[in-house]
This record gives structure tokens, sequence and C-alpha cells, in this order.
């Protein structure tokens, strides 16, 4: 309920800021298994754009769960609640004239659809690291696949809880067929005609 909000209309305008930075903002959603690369990817996307002049930001699950969303579990409800602070966040992002990079499991498609909703559909990419669970599980960098099988950790995603695939992502990178730098270039080409300014 908006009950005594009135909302203030400030002089620079998003159109401002871009015209400053000379290209569009945006919010780039990497969406995968834990595991999947998405983080590493966005790492290099981040580091390959920023290079290019591109004024960017990171926004990443563990490091978003240790503030923004501390406290916040991975039930499904919580795991809503965490997606839409990210999306409303990396909303003040795009305002800001930011290249935002967000890497979420983001596992339910009606969640990713949300933050696309509170982003805006024209300031949003969606990025999926089609790993395979069997690939993940196997990396198992951080030892929790191992964790969940033994019951050890509850709701983890592709073992006890889902992970919907996006059918229709603006970009999905197949690890398995493409190295890391290849998979980066390839975004980069596809950010291109969309961070243009004129
Ligand atoms: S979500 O589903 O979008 O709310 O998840 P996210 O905020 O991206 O956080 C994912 C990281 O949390 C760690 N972790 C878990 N992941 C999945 N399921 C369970 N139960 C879980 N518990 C802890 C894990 O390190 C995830 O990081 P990544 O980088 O994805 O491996």
């Amino acid at each position: 309920m908006k009950k005594n909000i009135v909302e203030h209309k400030y002089s620079v305008s998003r159109e401002d800021r871009t015209r400053k930075n000379q290209h569009q903002s945006m919010v780039i959603w990497f969406t995968g298994l834990s595991g999947s690369g998405k983080s590493t990817i966005a790492n290099s996307l981040e580091k390959r754009l920023f290079k290019e002049g591109i004024s960017t930001y990171s926004l990443d699950g563990d490091n978003i769960r240790s503030g923004l969303s501390k406290g916040l579990s991975f039930s499904r409800e919580d795991r809503h609640e965490n997606n839409r602070r990210i999306a409303e966040v990396a909303k003040l992002f795009v305002d800001a004239g930011i290249v935002t990079i967000g890497a979420f499991i983001s596992p339910l498609k009606e969640d990713r659809e949300q933050a696309k909703d509170i982003i805006g559909k024209e300031n949003f990419v969606e990025v999926f690291v089609n790993t395979p669970l069997e690939v993940c599980e196997e990396r198992d960098v951080k030892g929790f696949y191992k964790k969940a099988r033994q019951g050890e950790i509850k709701n983890f995603t592709g073992i006890s809880a889902p992970y919907e695939a996006p059918e229709n992502p603006d970009i999905k990178i197949n690890t398995e067929e493409e190295s890391a730098e290849e998979a980066v270039e390839r975004l980069y080409e596809f950010l291109q005609q969309k961070l243009k300014f004129d």
C-alpha cells in the first residue's frame, strides 16, 4: 500500500546520465545451476566491458546474501524475495546509467519474469549458463553437491529444489561446447548494438 508516499522528481535524468556515459544502461542477468560457471563468465564479461570504458557493476548471489538479503533462506518464498530485492536494486543501477551484471541461480521462471517486469524488458538481457547438473556436480567446487546428496544442505537447487531452465534466453552458453573466453566474446558482440547511444 502506497500510504503517504510522494514520489520525488529529480532534475538529472537517466537520459542525462546515458548521454554522459555515451552508452545505454541495462541488466545482464545470468541464471544457471550452482557451479555452472555463471559468476566466472559474468566476471570476465565485466572486465571486458570495463576495459572498453563502459560503466559497470556486478551483483552476485553469494555477496547479496551476506548483505541485502542477509537472513533469507533457500525456500521458494525466500528465493522469490531475494530475486525481487535484487531486481529492485538492479533497476536503480539502470537508472544510474550503469551496465549491471548479475549472477544468480534464480531457478524459477516466475521469479525471472518478475525481475524482468521490475527492471523493464527493454533493459533486461537474460543469459542462461547451460551447464548440465552432472557436470556441476562432478566439479563440486564448493563441496555443496556432496553435502546436498547427504542431506546436510536442504533445498539444494538441482538436487532437492527445482531449476527451471529458461525457454527463450537472449543468450545460451553451453560451457561444454565453448570456452569462457569464447562465450564472453559472443556476449560482447551481442551487446554492442544494445549499448549504442545516439
Ligand atoms: S537464488 O536461488 O537465486 O536465490 O540463489 P542465489 O542468491 O544466486 O545464491 C546461490 C548461492 O548460494 C549458495 N547456496 C545454495 N545454492 C542453492 N541451493 C542451496 N540450498 C544453497 N545453499 C547455499 C551457493 O554458493 C550459490 O552460489 P553459486 O555461485 O550459484 O554456486
